[in-house]
């Protein structure tokens, strides 16, 4: 085992995490949800660039509907969208940053068929959009749009970053996949992504409540009196247990309904792979959550290849071991999801 004791002084609340703690749209209570035509929503995304997400992303994709599942990927890095040239395909009919722009309604318009049997792309920005002009009410509205999409699967690659739009982008999901290396500095941009989106999640809760009791109560621990005492995020849960128990409870369920996991991508050695259990073990400590750790991608050289000639590695490279890793790493991800399927449709 790792020691990542040195991660404990990441896990401290810091006060500019406080930015979390702005109003959430309403309806992104992250329950466990689903939408009417029973599509599971997956977000994958983190703190970090280039570590592999859109990789992650189109392959997880493109194994699903290689199982018959039908499959909506979206390209919802709107700084740099790139999935297409994951998938070999052009840039598709329009881009979901028309829609967030608001000049199109219709989130069905900008769907594209791929050369892939039961998959369908919607594309990213044309020009880069900075996600910080994207209004929180669009970001609901996305969330309702997809829920009306009729797929099995709607696949979301959300690029790095721990501003509000991208957390609750990520919340969107059923299913939340991190992707990490195992680069001291990725793993510091994951813990402090998780710490950001935990924050942003117990504001999302607190703002669906009509009584507004949790919100007086977040008040009241990060008033300078308290805010000593609350260190960590399983502090907080534990500082609104003691002013309420169940409200405590209640927020310790809805967090617990999150369900989150991490893939390591681009290992190099055993001790690489291994990491990622020392990772769910300080995230149990410190988030009070558990984080389930997928597997490991090695580093090889076909990955590179599979994007340089727009070649996905799933279809073209399906006998290499990063192939067959992320495959791996999907079987785990379906036993879990099974494992915890949500037994009402919230939205
Ligand atoms: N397991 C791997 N082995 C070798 N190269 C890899 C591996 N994973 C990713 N790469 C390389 O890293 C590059 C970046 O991957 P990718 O674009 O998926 O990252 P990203 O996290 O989506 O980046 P961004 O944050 O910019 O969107 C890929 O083009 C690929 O060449
Ligand atoms: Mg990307």
């Amino acid at each position: 085992m790792f020691n990542l004791n040195w991660i404990r002084k990441l896990i401290f609340w810091e006060r500019d995490y406080g930015a979390q703690l702005a109003p959430a749209p309403m309806a992104l209570r992250p329950v466990r949800a689903t939408s009417p035509y029973g599509t599971s929503i997956w977000s994958v995304g983190g703190g970090k660039g280039g570590v592999g997400k859109s990789l992650v992303a189109s392959n997880l994709a493109l194994s699903l509907s290689k199982q018959g599942k039908k499959v909506l990927l979206v390209d919802a890095d709107l700084g740099a969208a790139n999935l297409h040239t994951f998938l070999g395909v052009e840039g598709g009919k329009g881009a979901l940053s028309s829609f967030l722009k608001d000049e199109i309604s219709d989130i069905g318009s900008l769907i594209s068929k791929t050369p892939f049997p039961n998959l369908d792309l919607i594309s990213g920005a044309k020009d880069s959009l900075d996600v910080a002009d994207v209004r929180n009410a669009q970001v609901t509205r996305l969330r309702e749009a997809l829920k009306k999409v009729e797929y099995d699967y709607a696949v979301l690659d959300i690029g790095p970053g721990t501003s509000s739009n991208l957390l609750d982008m990520f919340l969107m999901g059923n299913e939340g996949i991190i992707l990490s290396t195992p680069e001291p500095t990725t793993i510091e941009n994951n813990y402090r992504f998780l710490k950001c989106l935990f924050l942003r999640k117990i504001k999302s809760i607190a703002d669906s409540q009509e009584d507004g009791l949790l919100n007086g109560m977040l008040q009241k621990i990060f008033s300078d009196k308290w805010s000593q005492r609350v260190k960590t995020v399983a502090d907080i849960v534990e500082q609104i247990s003691m002013l309420d128990f169940d409200q405590g409870r209640m927020l310790k369920e809805d967090l617990a309904a999150t369900s989150i996991s991490m893939i390591m991508n681009q290992t190099k050695r055993n001790e690489d792979a291994e990491m990622g259990d020392s990772i769910r073990k300080a995230c149990t400590d410190y988030f009070g959550m558990d984080i389930g750790y997928l597997g490991s991608v090695g580093y090889e050289e076909t990955v590179s290849e599979s994007v340089r000639l727009r070649r996905p590695l799933v279809m073209h490279y399906s006998a290499s071991r990063a192939a067959r890793s992320i495959e791996g790493c999907l079987e785990k991800l379906m036993n879990r999801a099974n494992k915890t399927q949500p037994v009402t449709i919230q939205f």
